[in-house]
């Protein structure tokens, strides 16, 4: 028998088949809201300070007043984790500007924000991040603050989309030549054994996993280079991968059908996996309470 699954909402705790949500959401309506992913290996969050930091900072840019503390918010989460008995999986949470009659400026008489989490389980993909995935180029079509989480993703979607349709995992956007991000993912090349990515800027969201492995290159010595790089770069690339909360690092071997470097994962890429691989079994042996 499956067993019961619950979710939370605002400070509630409820089986999932009890959860309600307001027609009038604004995060329904408008998507006017932030969310994020947090992984769990083995019952274990990683990076969760680093998830609820992004959270509350992207709540600020948009004026979204989340009604706890991080460290209460962090206490609920990890009771759910624990009512729902996640081994590895996720913990998806998003925050909307709440319940409102529809008008596109904020409401006056500010209600305060629904907040809802949910868990699920999702197996580590391990054979992509071994043997690498193909990606396919997409013109980054997406407003001009995708530093900000947003529960808008119509511009990934479409991304996403094309993708998929052309059997790729992932699409790798760009802007006038210019490489960004993923669709769902922060895009990486090593060149001449210099990693590059995009700057932190309003053109991508600063991930979680990037941030790791800015820290990864900076303990191990690594050359990277947070610089604009173009698409004939990427296509020359020695290798590319991409980095996110749930696809890790994974090797990117082909683009639009054609192998990046010999078409196997890079020995860069490879060292990184192993450094990362490092961090997580840290965090699943000092895990935060
Ligand atoms: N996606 N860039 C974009 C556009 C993303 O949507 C994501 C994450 C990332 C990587 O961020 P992080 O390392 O913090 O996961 C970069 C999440 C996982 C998603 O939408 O499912």
């Amino acid at each position: 028998m499956v067993g019961m699954s619950y979710v939370l909402i605002n400070n509630e705790v409820v089986e999932r088949e009890f959860a309600k949500i307001d027609i009038e959401d604004r995060g329904n309506q408008f998507g006017d809201g932030i969310y994020e992913v947090i992984r769990v290996y083995e019952g274990k969050c990683f990076a969760l300070n680093e998830h609820m930091e992004r959270l509350y900072e992207c709540a600020e840019k948009i004026n979204i007043h989340i009604p706890f503390s991080s460290s209460s918010l962090k206490e609920k989460l990890l009771h759910l984790l624990q009512k729902n008995e996640i081994q590895d999986g996720i913990i998806y949470l998003q925050v909307s500007r709440g319940v409102a009659s529809r008008q596109h400026h904020f409401p006056q008489d500010e209600k305060s924000a629904t907040l809802i989490a949910y868990t699920s389980e999702k197996t580590r993909p391990l054979e992509q991040i071994q043997n690498g995935a193909s990606a396919k180029i997409v013109e980054d079509i997406r407003w001009l603050r995708c530093d900000i989480k947003s529960l808008n993703l119509l511009g990934s979607i479409l991304a996403k989309q094309e993708a998929h349709a052309a059997g790729a995992l992932e699409a790798i956007m760009h802007r006038d030549g210019t490489v960004t991000e993923g669709s769902s993912s922060n895009c990486f090349a090593v060149i001449d054994g210099v990693i590059y990515s995009h700057p932190v800027s309003n053109l991508i969201l600063n991930g979680i996993t990037r941030r790791y492995i800015v820290e990864i290159c900076k303990e191990q010595n690594v050359p990277l280079k947070e610089q604009e790089f173009t698409l004939d770069a990427l296509r020359k690339a020695d290798e590319v991968f991409i980095a996110s909360t749930t696809a890790e690092i994974t090797p990117i071997t082909q683009i639009d059908g054609v192998e990046v470097g010999n078409g196997l994962p890079g020995l860069v890429t490879k060292a990184l996996q192993e450094h990362f691989e490092a961090k997580i079994q840290d965090a699943i042996l000092n895990p935060i309470s």
